[in-house]
């Protein structure tokens, strides 16, 4: 007989797996709600060139895509953000601004297995559409922290790096980066936790085509931590000073928002994507040890490019596989709970088409109800009650139903009541 497996990088998800993916996801939806965000799904297969375009070259090289039988080039979706624009794009003018939008995905990436890192992952995807200011963006950010919040994670476990291409570009500028060379730039800083810097720096000359003294300027940009730090070093070089202060503004909504010691100024934090026009954020363990849990920024010219209307936007992505990692890790996973309300024992086969008209009146009443699908020995039927994880198990004996009644036992306590039949029927 031959065995078949699972391909490598997707996952089977026994009820204990899905357990875990349902209790994660119901955080995201409830952070969702309380932000006042609709859900909205799209198509998981795509024209391919609808990542083509602006994407950029790491995801285009992950992608799963094929030819289909009606000779269209399509792709399984990476992420989400095309999707979103697409739909916007549609029907841009019929809704209400700014838009806020929420969805759950399962997303495909042909990716080199690792750690945190997986060839399909659930990503939830919250995003804000028509609005600039930075007070969308902090809202956005807000968000994120609410469902780590809502899992158990303080700040104790998570932060988030923040910084602005925006800035960013100002500073490269200055450094001597040429404007046509920002996005390999961009790719390059992206490696910069990943990757030797010795590395990096060769590639900054071989691919941007920077000379040793702009990389050197290059680097200089990274040793300033702190967010007054870097403006104070860079006041008045042009543009710089508009930026610090959007950044500052940023930072002080999310802390009116009660999130500023979730969050940290980070200028090594760019974003793999090329589409990322503003602020860029990642979401880390405080340990350093996984991978980002979520990744995002605001994007305000990818409306234009995919859906045809100019149109701000931002927003993120977080995954389902490095945040149980880390919840695994903090012993926050949820333990197994009482699964089912009610077990029906009967004691003979008498008794079976009366347990089966209760277990539907129970039913109807929104009652999850279990029984054993043949005849059993009574003790094998409470066996299985516990197994399974029942709160109560229901007694149907020839002597109670002559008195009309079954008797009801709470498995946590032990305690048994007497009930009417008669009411449990009606
Ligand atoms: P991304 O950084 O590519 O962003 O992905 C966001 C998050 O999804 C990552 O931080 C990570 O937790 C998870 N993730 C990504 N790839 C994998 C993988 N192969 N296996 C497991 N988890 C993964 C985006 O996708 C943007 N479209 C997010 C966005 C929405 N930006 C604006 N709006």
């Amino acid at each position: 007989m031959p065995s078949f497996s699972s391909l490598p990088g997707f996952r089977d998800f026994y009820p204990e797996d899905l357990a875990i993916r349902s209790h994660i996801m119901a955080a995201w939806r409830e952070a969702a709600r309380r932000y006042g965000f609709e859900e909205y799904d799209g198509p998981p297969l795509e024209p391919l060139e609808l990542y083509v375009e602006k994407s950029g070259e790491e995801i285009v090289r992950q992608l799963y895509s094929f030819e289909d039988k009606g000779g269209r080039a399509v792709a399984l979706r990476p992420e989400m953000t095309p999707t979103l624009a697409r739909m916007v794009g549609a029907r841009a003018r019929a809704l209400r601004k700014p838009i806020r939008w929420f969805s759950l995905p399962q997303l495909f990436r042909y990716e080199r297995a690792q750690r945190g890192r997986l060839r399909e992952h659930f990503q939830w995807n919250v995003d804000v559409i028509g609005e600039e200011g930075e007070e969308a963006d902090a809202e956005v950010l807000a968000v994120a922290l609410e469902a780590l919040r809502l899992v158990g994670l303080g700040p104790a476990d998570v932060v988030a790096r923040v910084s602005d291409r925006r800035l960013l570009e100002r500073l490269l500028l200055h450094a001597g980066v040429p404007a046509d060379q920002l996005p390999v730039t961009y790719a390059v800083i992206d490696k910069l936790d990943r990757a030797a810097e010795g590395k990096l720096r060769e590639r900054l000359q071989a691919e941007a085509g920077l000379d040793r003294a702009a990389v050197q300027e290059v680097f200089g940009i990274f040793e300033h931590g702190t967010l007054a730090d870097l403006g104070g070093a860079y006041a008045g070089v042009r543009g710089v000073d508009a930026e610090v202060d959007r950044l500052t503004r940023y930072f002080r909504n999310l802390e009116e928002l009660g999130f500023a010691e979730f969050v940290t100024f980070d200028p090594r934090i760019v974003r793999g994507l090329a589409y990322y026009t503003g602020t860029v954020f990642e979401i880390f363990d405080r340990g350093g040890k996984l991978r980002a849990l979520c990744g995002g920024g605001r994007y305000d010219n990818l409306l234009g490019a995919l859906g045809g209307v100019e149109l701000p936007a931002l927003g993120f992505g977080m995954g389902d596989v490095v945040l149980a990692e880390l919840l695994a890790e903090r012993t926050l996973l949820p333990v197994a709970a009482t699964r089912i309300d009610y077990y029906l024992v009967a004691i003979t086969e008498a008794e079976r088409g009366l347990l089966r008209r209760v277990a539907q009146a129970l039913r109807a009443r929104g009652h999850s109800v279990v029984y054993g699908l043949r005849p059993a020995g009574v003790g094998w039927q409470f066996k299985d009650a516990d197994a399974r994880g029942a709160a109560h198990v229901m007694v149907f004996g020839p002597e109670e139903l002559v008195q009309g009644v079954v008797v009801v036992r709470a498995m946590a306590s032990g305690k048994e009541e007497r009930v009417p039949l008669q009411g449990l029927l009606e």
